[in-house]
């Protein structure tokens, strides 16, 4: 059985493969698995682009909630290209090393005394976070190599993002001296937002107002908020991204993933991805979620204007088709709506305005 490894279980994987951790094991969660598939007794471990990148030998497996997490030792494959300054990851070796995730004036000349007294053969390493936005990590690299590169040579650690990464963040500093001095200097300036990117989904029936909220929000966004905002709504994602697509509920969760998939590169790159499909079952919902969650927060509005409603707006006339037996499958008629049970706000579009559902969402969004 093979496993793609998301962000974060690749730094862990590659902390493990360079030694810089203390921890015997790996975990990794193995989403939409069957239980008709029966428990892995070892992992193929591949990287996003299926270059399989080592192997896990499983040594404790949990079900939690329709997830498996599998625990196990892992054995290195095929080295691990591309990404984020691959090359100039740090290694660990004997000499000095001044970590740092943040550069700014205030601070350089007391970051320029402290890498002179570290003495020669120092090296300045960046920590980043493995869900920080590429282009983040890549312009904080590029500053400390302009500011202090003539003086010692800049590598990168980048680690996965943990409830508390402190204790791993030291370890790993620990091995990547090998014995030789480390000073941790965190500046407490952001060198880059750490998984700032959100995803919001609002979803409901067609006709609830979804789209009209979803374009008041991005319009609010955009004059409001510093992060690029993208718009995936329902009917413009149907005519592009899934066309061809139908409405049975395999086509309707092949959309909602695509949906879920590009909404997840964006919250990657520190965006804010705004999706307005019905998005129906709660079950790839649930998909949409693992999808989006490596990457960002997922966002859920339930858009819950009832259905009368709905039903009476009917701008595109397709209630009163689907009534008239003219299409099947349409959602609220002959085909479920299963409300959220996850929602981080429900509104009512029949009883709260535009402007007022607009001002809700944003301050979820901060
Ligand atoms: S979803 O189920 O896959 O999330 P999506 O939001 O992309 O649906 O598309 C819904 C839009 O397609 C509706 O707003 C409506 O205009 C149109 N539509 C056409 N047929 C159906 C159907 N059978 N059920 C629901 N919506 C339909």
């Amino acid at each position: 059985m093979s496993h793609v490894l998301d962000d974060d279980e690749l730094a862990e994987l590659e902390l493990h493969l360079a030694g810089l951790t203390a921890e015997p094991s790996l975990a990794v969660r193995l989403a939409h698995t069957h239980p008709a598939d029966g428990v892995p007794v070892e992992l193929v471990l591949e990287d996003r682009g299926g270059t399989p990148v080592g192997r896990l030998v499983a040594e404790h497996t949990e079900a939690r909630d329709g997830v498996i997490v599998v625990r196990g030792r892992p054995v290195a494959g095929r080295p691990v290209e591309g990404g984020v300054a691959r090359g100039r990851r740090a290694r660990p070796r004997r000499a000095p090393v001044l970590a740092l995730d943040g550069l700014d004036e205030v601070h350089l000349t007391q970051i320029r005394t402290e890498l002179a007294d570290l003495g020669a053969g120092a090296r300045v390493v960046v920590v980043a976070s493995a869900r920080a936005p590429e282009r983040e990590t890549l312009a904080l690299l590029d500053r400390a190599e302009r500011v202090l590169g003539g003086s010692a040579p800049v590598e990168l650690l980048v680690l996965p993002s943990r409830a508390d990464t402190t204790p791993l963040r030291r370890e790993a500093l620990t091995r990547l001296a090998a014995g030789a001095r480390v000073v941790d200097r965190c500046t407490g300036v952001a060198g880059h937002r750490r998984g700032d990117g959100v995803v919001v989904l609002l979803t409901g029936l067609s006709g609830s107002g979804k789209s009209t909220v979803a374009r008041a929000l991005a319009d609010h966004l955009l004059r409001h908020d510093p992060r690029e905002v993208t718009l995936l709504d329902g009917d413009e994602v149907r005519r592009h991204l899934s066309a061809g697509l139908g409405f049975s509920p395999e086509d309707r969760r092949t959309n909602l993933l695509r949906i879920a998939w590009v909404a997840g590169l964006v919250a990657r790159h520190g965006g804010i991805a705004l999706c307005a499909p019905i998005a129906p079952y709660a079950r790839v919902r649930a998909e949409m979620r693992e999808l989006v969650e490596p990457h960002g927060r997922l966002v859920l509005v339930h858009v819950s204007t009832p259905i009368e409603v709905c039903e009476a707006r009917d701008r595109k006339g397709l209630y009163a088709r689907a009534r008239a037996g003219e299409i099947t499958g349409f959602t609220g008629i002959d085909d479920p709506y299963e409300e959220p049970l996850d929602a981080d706000l429900v509104l009512d579009t029949s009883e709260v305005g535009v402007e007022d559902a607009v001002r809700r969402i944003a301050a979820l969004l901060g």
